[in-house]
């Protein structure tokens, strides 16, 4: 007998139909924080061992500041491919969207045969945390207690989720421009996370006393510089969710290592007007999570993640949402 694709229940209807997942689909079957650094753990390994395709990202640019990016990634030991196509508006707020909207297309690996389809702001929230969390493992101080958030939005909340998950975390300085925002996400997160959480009303207050900073505000080409030499303490660890838009660049060179998530993404960034004055490159994630390179070597380091976000987190972490909502009989099947 002929073996028929369509029947083969991990992808079920293959050629014919594809699963569409909406944002409430995806949150209702999607990993937990654990489960998704596990999985950006797995796929840092393959990409320091370089087994995994990515090429950088490219994008068309609407309005200044403004970004959508094409994001394909390959990781065949997951059998994992597919392309994230995601838009960062930063002005979207003052319309109640969100910054970051957009879609992905997962693809069988063994056809190319596209087999679901699904909102992607859920998974780049918890992904981009979980990457943060990932490198503070390598680079935080393993004690460390006291955490600045500088953009209380969804980033702020999904690397505060994830961080705590990796250290032992006691308190939160919250700092956003919009002082009600600081509030709430202080008021929120105590609550879920059962943590002591303040909102401060000067961003200067949420670096100098934290052990990690994570700075989660809009994208800048050129940085508004906020953070000045002398802030970030001596052994701590900061994540620059928003690239180096936070940070002077006199402050940036007082890190004792600098690392990245990809360092051909972080160039082409480079070579279109991001990162113009950062500090040399020690490692990237792939480096760190294989042991090529050494995290953390002392208590008194001050240490940086600039984790540009990769279409590999996007695609390490899809399946998992796709053979889970396949368990749970989530979503809808659309023809192709
Ligand atoms: N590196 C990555 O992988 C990655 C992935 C996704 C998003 N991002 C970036 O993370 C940033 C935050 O995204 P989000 O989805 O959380 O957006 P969001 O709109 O939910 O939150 C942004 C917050 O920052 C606040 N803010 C604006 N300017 C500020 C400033 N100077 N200081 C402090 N707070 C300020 C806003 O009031 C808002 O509360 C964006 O720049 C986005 O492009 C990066």
């Amino acid at each position: 007998m002929q073996y028929d694709r369509t029947q083969n229940p991990v992808t079920p209807h293959l050629g014919q139909k594809l699963l569409y997942l909406s944002q409430s689909d995806v949150a209702a079957c999607g990993p937990t924080m654990p489960e998704i650094i596990a999985a950006l753990e797995s796929m840092f390994c393959e990409k320091g061992e370089g087994r995994v395709e990515m090429p950088p990202k490219i994008g068309v640019h609407t309005m200044p500041d403004a970004f959508i990016h094409a994001m394909p990634a390959s990781i065949p030991a997951q059998k994992a491919v597919g392309l994230k196509w995601v838009g960062g508006y930063p002005a979207n707020s003052e319309r109640e969207l969100p910054y970051i909207t957009g879609l992905l297309i997962l693809n069988d690996s063994e056809t190319g045969v596209p087999i679901a389809l699904m909102d992607c702001t859920w998974i780049t929230a918890q992904r981009t945390g979980a990457a943060t969390a990932v490198a503070a493992k390598h680079l935080a101080r393993p004690d460390s207690a006291t955490v600045g958030i500088l953009g209380c939005g969804v980033q702020g909340r999904s690397n505060l989720e994830a961080l705590k998950t990796v250290l032992p975390l006691k308190k939160v300085f919250a700092y956003d421009t919009h002082s009600d925002r600081a509030a709430r996400y202080a008021q929120d997160i105590s609550k879920q996370f059962a943590i002591e959480a303040v909102s401060v009303a000067d961003p200067k207050q949420a670096v100098v006393e934290s052990d990690v900073v994570v700075t989660a505000g809009p994208i800048l080409r050129k940085p508004h510089a906020t953070i000045q030499p002398g802030w970030l303490a001596k052994g701590a660890f900061a994540s620059l969710v928003d690239f180096d838009s936070y940070w002077h660049p006199a402050a940036l060179h007082e890190a004792d290592k600098f690392t990245t998530d990809d360092v051909p993404q972080l160039h082409h960034y480079r070579d279109i007007g991001y990162f113009q004055n950062i500090p040399p490159i020690h490692a990237d994630l792939g480096e760190l999570v294989t042991a090529r390179k050494p995290g953390r070597q002392s208590r008194d380091e001050r240490t940086i993640a600039c984790n540009l976000g990769l279409a590999l987190d996007d695609i390490a972490v899809a399946p998992l949402i796709y053979a889970r909502a396949l368990e749970m009989h989530i979503g809808t099947w659309l023809l192709l």
